[in-house]
């Protein structure tokens, strides 16, 4: 059952969808991606071969890299890109992690076609904490552009105008019959009556949160982000950019072709998204044929929340519950308390081609007012392990220290984020918590905020201001989820606690790339007491060079 992928080669492959072929960057050929099958134990060596004319990096989604930093694979962050022609093979093992991940490219937005699946199972003899299934399947959602993404990538960048919508959703690569000339490409999905299926929901889209329903079956949700969860069923998942969702459902229904569906929550007020359905197809094996059409059951669409339906979400998300409360590991005493407000806003800047947005600026994003910028010449692992200075700063600043409402209707002029390659720095040990505060300069919006090297747990999330009086009282310190993604709500925030146990330097960002190119990204220094030999070990030999 478990196959083991050792290269994979990134090249141009045309390919055709929406009734027209263009030339996209596959892996090994495949659109989305192989998926990758290892154990919790194994040892993992992936030769990453670049037949691109583009510099590429891949990172390993949720894989906690503890001694491997070189091998997490965002570009600029811990290796400088992949060079067209060149190869880089990432080591790293998988130590007490099992569930649903994935690989992706971590350079601009080349993962828009660059993915796959990366699914861990249990240690051998290991069972799931639930009913065995009888067959898996990973179920990735993702964006199809009719147009060439980087292009899309510099119009997000520039024109702050952002009509940058893509023109599909997919599953496991294909838009499925509700769009025009796709009726052959749609993902099917077969399974025998009585199956237990477990469907592993990955959202590889850039930009879009998305629901995702099967008709007729119920959901029971199991875990998240290589994490267990306490089963609870429902109709529909809400899963943001980079998280991962396994759901159970039995093939307990009337033999026939059943939809499955994903489409968008946007809660972006009165910026346009794609508002289309992407589908794919469950079918019961041995279905009896119509005898008078010779055809098969049609299938009937699931039902799916309005796309902005909070409300549902809400509840949805106050559910994830991890499964057992004794193994868990939140941390109760705090060392480190950091608030971080994540946000939209504008740069002011020279009109011209870089500055396409209205009144003389662009859109940015940033934490605490900083718009994250990364180095060019070095990655910042090279430059912390290297010593080399000027590629980064250690004066990541606190929260503007502003008396307003961060949601409410703030003054642009008290917003204008810097522009910095700034980094914080974190004692290695340290039990730390941060809040994610969603502002309100240009909208409030969902930004599913991804920590590189770490699980964390969500210890608590709600709307408006957070008010650490009032709101940590109700922490959930029992039965957190841990996640490596985590939403924070439009208009809202959440708070996370992990330990800093894993040294190195770790990006942290918002997986929507429209806001991550805008700047919505951090980075965190780790280090252990003695220092940077002993943080982090000797790059490899291969390791890309700037
Ligand atoms: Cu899934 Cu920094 O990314």
């Amino acid at each position: 059952e478990h196959n083991s992928i050792t290269g994979l080669k990134v090249q141009a492959t045309p390919i055709k969808r929406l009734c027209r072929s263009r030339s996209i960057l596959t892996v090994n050929g495949q659109f989305p991606g192989p998926t990758i099958q290892v154990r919790d134990g194994d040892s993992v060596n992936i030769k990453v071969i670049n037949k691109s004319l583009y510099n590429i990096s891949i990172h390993w989604h949720g894989i906690k890299q503890k001694g491997t930093q070189w091998a997490d694979g965002p570009e600029y962050v811990t290796q400088c890109p992949i060079q067209p022609g060149s190869s880089y093979t990432y080591r790293f093992s998988i130590q007490d992690q099992d569930g649903t991940l994935w690989w992706h490219a971590h350079s601009r937005w080349i993962r828009a076609t660059v993915y796959g699946a990366f699914i861990i199972y249990p240690k051998l003899g290991v069972p799931y904490p639930f009913e065995k299934p009888d067959k898996e399947f990973a179920v990735l959602l993702g964006e199809w552009w009719d147009n060439d993404i980087l292009g899309i990538m510099r119009q997000a960048l520039f024109s702050g105008a952002a009509p940058n919508v893509s023109d599909a959703y997919t599953i496991n690569g294909q838009p499925g019959d509700l769009y025009r000339c796709s009726s052959l490409d749609t993902a099917t999905f077969y399974v025998d009556a009585g199956d237990t299926i477990l469907l592993r929901v990955i959202n590889a889209a850039l930009n879009q949160q998305l629901f995702f329903g099967v008709s007729n079956h119920m959901l029971t949700v199991v875990g998240a982000d290589a994490a267990y969860y306490k089963p609870f069923q429902t109709q529909a998942i809400m899963v943001g950019p980079g998280q991962t969702t396994n759901v159970l459902i039995t093939a307990d229904q009337t033999p026939a072709r059943y939809y499955m569906a994903a489409r968008a929550y946007a809660t972006a007020q009165g910026a346009p998204f794609d508002n289309t359905t992407t589908t794919a197809i469950l079918e019961y094996n041995s279905i009896p044929c119509d005898s008078n059409t010779g055809s098969f059951l049609r299938p009937s669409l699931p039902q799916l929340p309005a796309y902005n339906d909070t409300a549902t979400v809400t509840a949805f998300t106050s559910q994830l519950r991890c499964l057992s409360s004794s193994d868990i590991k939140v941390p109760t005493e705090i060392d480190e308390d950091l608030f971080i407000t994540v946000g939209l806003g504008f740069f002011n800047c020279i009109p011209g081609p870089t500055c396409q947005g209205p009144n003389g600026t662009r859109f940015a994003s940033s934490m605490n007012n900083v718009s994250f910028v990364l180095p060019t010449r070095s990655s910042l692992l090279q430059a912390y392990y290297q010593n080399i200075p000027g590629v980064y700063t250690i004066d990541f600043p606190p929260a503007p220290q502003l008396q307003f409402d961060y949601t409410g209707n703030v003054p642009r002029a008290l917003w204008q984020p810097i522009v910095g390659t700034k980094l914080y720095k974190l004692k290695f040990g340290a039990n730390v918590q941060i809040v994610l505060q969603d502002t309100g300069i240009f909208s409030t919006e969902d930004h599913p905020i991804h920590l590189h090297g770490y699980q964390f747990y969500v210890v608590g999330q709600g709307f408006g201001n957070f008010d650490p009086n009032t709101d940590t009282a109700n922490f959930n310190l029992v039965d957190p989820p841990e996640r490596n993604t985590v939403g924070v709500p439009v208009g809202g925030w959440a708070a996370i606690r992990f330990i800093a146990d894993n040294p190195g330097v770790w990006l942290m960002h918002c997986h929507i790339d429209a806001h991550l190119t805008w700047g919505l990204a951090m980075s965190f220094l780790v280090e252990n007491g003695p220092g940077r030999l002993q943080s982090v070990g000797r790059p490899p030999l291969d390791l890309p060079q700037c």
